[in-house]
């Protein structure tokens, strides 16, 4: 929604959001482009309501236009991210909570090696990659919003 509403700024872009989870039941939802009255009320705004949703019956659908975007795969974090593509953005929220610290540290690195040097990864608010990896940064001032680490200097040796 907001890369559409910004599209003005963002000519020239062409926008892919791809969208992984291990579940099929998940992916099937996530597919139908339906959500729920309590789905769209937590946390986003009534124009955006408006303009992105139409109402169908007791849900709310989608429109197209964001709808087509979107790629749906299923993908097992835990088997690696070849494949999957680079990213400008990874949003990789309430995932992290069921791994454990080395499992977390494979799938960050793994995530840093798909992401831009640029690029911002965002986790879920009970998730940190402090204590975990030094692959990302938290960006300063923005919770949940990390960077990738600038790549350190080789240590010299005499
Ligand atoms: C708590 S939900 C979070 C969903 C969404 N990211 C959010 O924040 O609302 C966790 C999701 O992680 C998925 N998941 C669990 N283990 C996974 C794995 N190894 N690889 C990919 N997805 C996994 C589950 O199927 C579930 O849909």
């Amino acid at each position: 929604m907001v890369l559409q509403e910004l599209a003005a700024q963002l000519s020239g872009w062409k926008l892919e959001v791809v969208a992984t989870d291990l579940s099929e039941p998940i992916l099937t939802k996530a597919r139908s482009g339906l959500y729920s009255d309590f789905e769209v009320n937590r946390g986003l705004s009534p124009e955006r309501l408006k303009r992105w949703f139409v109402r169908e019956g007791k849900s709310w659908r989608i429109s197209p236009q964001l709808q087509q975007v979107v790629s749906f795969r299923t993908h097992n974090l835990l088997h690696g991210v070849g494949g999957l593509g680079a990213f400008d953005v990874i949003f990789c929220r309430n995932v992290l909570i069921y791994f454990d610290v080395a499992q977390k540290r494979t799938i960050l690195a793994d995530l840093a090696r798909i992401l831009a040097p640029d690029g911002a990864l965002f986790l879920g608010s009970a998730e940190t990659v402090l204590g975990v990896t030094d692959a990302f940064e938290l960006a300063p001032g923005a919770r949940g919003l990390y960077r990738p680490a600038a790549p350190r200097a080789l240590a010299r040796t005499a």
